[in-house]
C-alpha cells in the first residue's frame, strides 16, 4: 500500500447488500470525503467474504479488522477508527468473538462424529448449536462443507471441508 494509509472492503454482495450494504458503503466514501481523507483512505465495494449470514461486513487493511453487522448509524465511529482512533469494539468479529466461537464449537462437534455425516445428522447437530438450515446451506455454497450422496445410497452425506478446518484451528 504506497499511496493509501487503509484500505477498506466493504461487502455488497447479495446477503450484504440486502441489509443495507450499499448504503454503508455509500455514506462512508462520502464522509471519508468530507474530512478530505479521501487521499489516505480507499473505500471499494467487493464480494463476499464468506460472513453473508453476520453482514453488512467490511475489512481494514492492513489493520487486520473485520467490522460485521455494520450499519450507517456505526459510520462515525467506523471513521474515527480509520483516522487513527480505536477499533470499534462492538463490531469486531475476532476469533474469541460469539459469532466465531460458535462456529468452531459446531465444527469441532462435526468432527468427533464419524465423517462423512448423514445430511439429516448434521442438520440436527447444527440445529442444536444454534444453527438453521438456511445457514447450512450457505456454509455449502461457501465451500465450508461438501454434500455428496452417501456411499450406501441411504441419502446425502457432508464433510467438513479443508477450508472451514483451516478458517477454525481444527486441521489435525
Ligand atoms: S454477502 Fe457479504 S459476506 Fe457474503
Amino acid at each position: 500500500m504506497y499511496w493509501t494509509k487503509k484500505h477498506v472492503l466493504v461487502c455488497t454482495a447479495a446477503h450484504c447488500a440486502g441489509k443495507g450494504a450499499n448504503d454503508v458503503a455509500g455514506r462512508l466514501r462520502l464522509e471519508v470525503i468530507r474530512r478530505g481523507l479521501d487521499t489516505e483512505i480507499l473505500v471499494n465495494n467487493c464480494g463476499t467474504i464468506d460472513l453473508c449470514d453476520i453482514g453488512p461486513n467490511l475489512v481494514v487493511y492492513p489493520d487486520n479488522v473485520i467490522y460485521r453487522g455494520v450499519t450507517v448509524k456505526d459510520i462515525p465511529d467506523v471513521v474515527a477508527h480509520l483516522r487513527g482512533g480505536p477499533v470499534v469494539e462492538r463490531l469486531l468479529l475476532a476469533e474469541n468473538t460469539a459469532e466465531e466461537s460458535a462456529r468452531r464449537a459446531f465444527y469441532a462437534a462435526a468432527l468427533t462424529s464419524s465423517a462423512p455425516l448423514p445430511a439429516e445428522d448434521f442438520s440436527a447437530l447444527a440445529t442444536a448449536h444454534g444453527f438453521d438450515d438456511a445457514w447450512v446451506a450457505e456454509q455449502q455454497k461457501r465451500g465450508f462443507i461438501a454434500r455428496k450422496p452417501a456411499v450406501d445410497g441411504t441419502g446425502d452425506a457432508i464433510t467438513v471441508t479443508k477450508k472451514s478446518l483451516a478458517r477454525y484451528g481444527l486441521l489435525g
